[in-house]
C-alpha cells in the first residue's frame, strides 16, 4: 500500500488566513496529502503568510530558511508560499528563493491543486492574479476542519478603506461580498453537522454588500443567520467603527443569539492621528458608538486594536489614546508599534518617533491594559456565563471554552461536552483566563 504523502502547513497572521488554511488542508487531502506536525517528515511544506507588519514578513523569511536546510537533505521536498507575502512578492519570491516551488496569492487557492501537481512533475509556478468576482468563494470546497462546535464562515473579503498604514487593501484586493443565500446555506450545513457557533468573517464585515444596494446588508444577514436552527451563538469580525450603524447596534439588543462581544479597533484616540490614518471618525464619534452598544447590550465586552508611534503621534496624542482606552474599558486589546509598509500612503510620511519612544508608549499602554483586563476578569467572579465548550484545555486536564463576551474559560468536565453551550459559574478571574465550574441544575 502506498504511504500517504505528508503536508506540513504553517499559518501566520489573521483569522482570514486561519480560515484559508482550513480550506488548504481540505484541498490537499483531496490530493492524498495528510497533515503532519513535523516538517522533517513532510513531502509538501506550505506557508500561509502575513505581511501586516515588517516583523510578520521577516518571520516568513526566517522560516523559509529552516525549510531550505531540510530540503538539502530531502531534495524532493515541495515548498509553497501563499497568503499576503506571496501576493506582494509573486514571481520575485521564486527568484529570491530558488528552493521555493510555488507561490500562490490570496485569490488563487482554487489553483493550488494544479500548482502542487505541476510541482510534483518538477515545474515551478507563481499565480497572483486577483479574481474580483463572487465566484471566487465557490471555487474551492468548504473546509472540513473540526472546531469543537465553532466555525468561521467567510461573508466578504478584501477592503476598500485604504487606512493609511494598512497593506490589506493592496494584498487582499477590493471588497467583495458573498451572496446571503450562499452564507445561510453554509451556516445551515454547519448546523446540521453539529456546529453551534459561527463567526462571520471578513476584513470589514459591517460594510457587507454596501456595493450591492438592494441586497441584504450586514444587519439583514445577521437576522437571517439567527434564524438557522441549531446555531446558538453568532459572532463576527472585523468591524470598522465608521460602519457600525444604528441598525447594526440594534441587532445586539434584538438578537439573543448574537454574542455580547465586539472587536472594534479604534487604532488611536487622537483626532489628528485618526484623520492622518484616514479612519473616517473622531474619538468622540467612536466613543458615542461604544456608548450606544453598551446601552443596547449591557455587559457587552469590547476588544480592539491600537497602533502606537504612527507618524505625527506626539506624547499628547498618545495620551488621547490612553484616555480613550480608559473610557472604553476594553476586555482585551491588541497593540502594535507602527510599521511602515511599502506602497501604503503612510510610508510616504516621516516616521518621526524614535524606536525608544515607540517602545516606551507600547509598554505604558500594555501595562494599563493589563490592569483593566485583570479588573474586568475579576468583576466576572460569581456571575454565571454561557460558555461554549471548545474541547480540552492546553494542559489537557480540564475543558476550555469561551463566554459570550469571548473570555477564555477553563473548567472541569467531560470531553464529550465539546460543542455544547453550558451555564458556567466564574469562580476566579485571572490575567489571561477565567476559571469556572459548570452549573448543574
Ligand atoms: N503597523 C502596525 N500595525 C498595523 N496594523 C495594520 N497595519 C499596521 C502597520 N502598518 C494593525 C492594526 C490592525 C491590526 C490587524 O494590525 O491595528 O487593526
Ligand atoms: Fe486595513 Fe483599514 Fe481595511 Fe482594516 S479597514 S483592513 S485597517 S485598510
Amino acid at each position: 500500500m502506498n504511504q500517504a504523502k505528508k503536508l506540513y502547513l504553517e499559518t501566520f497572521g489573521c483569522q482570514m488566513n486561519v480560515s484559508d488554511s482550513e480550506k488548504i488542508v481540505t484541498l490537499m487531502k483531496g490530493m492524498g496529502y495528510q497533515q503532519t506536525q513535523d516538517p522533517v517528515d513532510a513531502d509538501l511544506v506550505l506557508l500561509n503568510t502575513c505581511s501586516i507588519r515588517a516583523t510578520a514578513e521577516q518571520r516568513v523569511y526566517g522560516h523559509l530558511g529552516k525549510f531550505k536546510s531540510i530540503k538539502k537533505t530531502k531534495p524532493g521536498l515541495i515548498i509553497g508560499v501563499g497568503g499576503c507575502v506571496a501576493q506582494q512578492e509573486g514571481e520575485k519570491l521564486l527568484k529570491k528563493a530558488p528552493f521555493v516551488n510555488l507561490v500562490f496569492g490570496t485569490h488563487n487557492l482554487h489553483l493550488l491543486q494544479g500548482m502542487v501537481a505541476a510541482a510534483e512533475e518538477g515545474k515551478r509556478s507563481s499565480q497572483t492574479d486577483f479574481l474580483d468576482d463572487e465566484k471566487r468563494f465557490d471555487l474551492f470546497p468548504h473546509s472540513e476542519a473540526e472546531g469543537g462546535g465553532t466555525r468561521f464562515v467567510t461573508v466578504m473579503q478584501g477592503c476598500d478603506n485604504f487606512c493609511a498604514y494598512c497593506i490589506v487593501p493592496h494584498v487582499r484586493g477590493r471588497e467583495i461580498s458573498r451572496s446571503a443565500a450562499k452564507v445561510v446555506e453554509e451556516v445551515r450545513a454547519l448546523a446540521d453537522s453539529g456546529v453551534t457557533e459561527v463567526t462571520l468573517l471578513g476584513q470589514n464585515v459591517n460594510s457587507y454588500c454596501s456595493k450591492q444596494p438592494g441586497e441584504p446588508d450586514f444587519p439583514d444577514l445577521l437576522r437571517l443567520v439567527a434564524q438557522v436552527d441549531g446555531i446558538e451563538r453568532i459572532r463576527f469580525t472585523t468591524s470598522h467603527p465608521k460602519d457600525m450603524s444604528p441598525r447594526l447596534i440594534e441587532c445586539f439588543a434584538d438578537l439573543s443569539k448574537l454574542a455580547p462581544h465586539i472587536h472594534l479597533p479604534a487604532q488611536s484616540g487622537s483626532d489628528r492621528v485618526l484623520q492622518k490614518m484616514n479612519r473616517g471618525y473622531t474619538a468622540q464619534q467612536y466613543l458615542a458608538k461604544v456608548a450606544a452598544l453598551k446601552e443596547a447590550c449591557p455587559g457587552i465586552q469590547f476588544t480592539g486594536d491600537m497602533i502606537v508611534g504612527f507618524p505625527g503621534e506626539d506624547e499628547a496624542a498618545f495620551q488621547d489614546t490612553m484616555a480613550l482606552m480608559e473610557q472604553v474599558q476594553y476586555a482585551d486589546l491588541f497593540s502594535f508599534i507602527y510599521s511602515a509598509r511599502p506602497g501604503t500612503k503612510a510610508a510616504e510620511y516621516a516616521d518621526d518617533a524614535t524606536r525608544a519612544e515607540k517602545q516606551g508608549r507600547l509598554e505604558r499602554l500594555q501595562a494599563a491594559q493589563k490592569q483593566t483586563t485583570l479588573a474586568r476578569n475579576r468583576s466576572l467572579e460569581g456571575t454565571v456565563q454561557k460558555v461554549l465548550v471548545e474541547g480540552l484545555s492546553s494542559t489537557g486536564d480540564s475543558l476550555f471554552g469561551r463566554t459570550g463576551g469571548n473570555r477564555g474559560t477553563v473548567m472541569a468536565g467531560d470531553p464529550s461536552l465539546a460543542g455544547r453551550v453550558l451555564d458556567v459559574r466564574i469562580v476566579e478571574g485571572l490575567q489571561t483566563l477565567l476559571k469556572g465550574e459548570i452549573v448543574h441544575d
